[in-house]
Parts: structure tokens; C-alpha cells; sequence
């Protein structure tokens, strides 16, 4: 099985879009805004999220520069995650550094956690050094797929549990 991460493009196509049909909206926290778009709406979304890695500032105190990485198990899609390149207060109760996502009809097979283990190496790459996730207290398979990474619970607060993975070690 070859796994791959790749960058978020304006050149994605019917591929990612049906795999994003997959995901719901809004699971545990984690958005995918292009469940329900026709796809020339999603087209026009890749070009506003491609320019995400180089938003300057921070807007709202938390939208961030972060990139979109698609997963890929044997050339096909199978999910996606979010990398933030940096933290603000509220990220720190809530968001974090990463977020991810694997379609329904393929969890429970490993990729989850090697999604995670991917994200970690390009947070590394970018010089980040512990990545903070922040899970849903009922999301066991979340917490599962970010302890398998080496995470370590350092908080709960009434909502979630917050994780931080030294990214040197992954
Ligand atoms: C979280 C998510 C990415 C996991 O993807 P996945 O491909 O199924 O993950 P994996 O197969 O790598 O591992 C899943 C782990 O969860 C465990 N798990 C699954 N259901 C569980 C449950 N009800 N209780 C406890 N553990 C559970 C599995 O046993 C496995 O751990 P194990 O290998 O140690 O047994 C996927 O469920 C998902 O996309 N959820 C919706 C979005 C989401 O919640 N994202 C995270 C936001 S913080």
C-alpha cells in the first residue's frame, strides 16, 4: 500500500471532489466545506484555499496560514488534513496545529493514524517542534489515532482533551 500526502491545488479534480462528498460537514469539530458545492463552486474553493499558506495576518484570532494535504492510499483519495503554521490563544483551547479527516468507507484500516504521522512530518519540516491537537472528549478514535502518534494528554477542559506530539520523535 503506497500512502502519500498531497498539497491542496487549483489543478484538484472530480477525484478529491467526490471523496469531499463523503466526508460531512461538520464531524467532531472537523469542517469540510465542500460537502454539498456543485463542482465549479469547488473549483473556486481550491483558488481561495490555495492561498491559505500565504495569508498574511491573523483574522479573527484564529484563521491562520495553514495548508490542506490530501491523502492518498494507492493513487486514490481517502482523506484530508489542515496543517496551521502557528498558534493563537483561542487556537490553543480549541483547533490546534492539525486536523484531520479520513472518508467513512475507508476508516478503520490505518490511515487515519498515518494521516497524522504524515501532518507531524511536514509540521517538522516547517520547524515546528511539538504540534498541539485538540480532541472532542467523546471522540475516542481521534484520541486513539493521536496517543498511537506518541501524543501526550497535557489538559481537559470541559469540552476536550489537548495533545501535544513532540514532532522530532515521529
Ligand atoms: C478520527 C479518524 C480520522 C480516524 O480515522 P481511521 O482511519 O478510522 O483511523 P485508524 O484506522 O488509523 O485508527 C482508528 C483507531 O480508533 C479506534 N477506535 C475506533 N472506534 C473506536 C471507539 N468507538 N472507541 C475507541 N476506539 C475506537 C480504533 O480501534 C483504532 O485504534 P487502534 O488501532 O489502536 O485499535 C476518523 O474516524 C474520522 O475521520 N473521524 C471524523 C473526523 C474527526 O473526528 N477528525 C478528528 C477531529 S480532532
Amino acid at each position: 500500500m503506497m500512502l502519500e500526502l498531497r498539497k491542496l491545488s487549483v489543478n484538484d479534480g472530480m477525484d478529491v471532489y467526490q471523496m469531499l462528498q463523503d466526508i460531512p460537514l461538520d464531524e467532531n469539530g472537523f469542517q469540510n466545506n465542500v460537502n454539498g458545492l456543485s463542482y465549479e463552486e469547488y473549483k473556486s474553493w481550491l483558488v481561495k484555499k490555495a492561498q491559505e499558506p500565504e495569508l498574511d495576518g491573523i483574522v479573527d484570532g484564529w484563521k491562520v496560514p495553514s495548508t490542506t494535504y490530501w491523502l492518498y492510499a494507492d493513487g486514490v483519495p481517502v482523506g484530508f488534513g489542515k496543517l496551521r503554521h502557528c498558534l493563537t490563544d483561542a487556537l490553543r483551547k480549541a483547533g490546534g496545529h492539525i486536523g484531520y479527516g479520513i472518508a467513512p468507507q475507508y476508516r478503520g484500516k490505518g490511515y487515519g493514524k498515518e494521516l497524522l504521522r504524515l501532518l507531524i512530518g511536514e509540521a517538522y519540516n516547517r520547524g515546528i517542534d511539538k504540534v498541539l491537537v485538540t480532541i472532542r472528549l467523546d471522540n475516542k478514535p481521534s484520541q486513539a489515532v493521536a496517543l498511537a502518534n506518541g501524543g501526550v494528554i497535557t489538559e481537559q477542559t470541559d469540552e476536550r482533551l489537548l495533545i501535544w506530539i513532540d514532532t522530532k520523535q515521529v
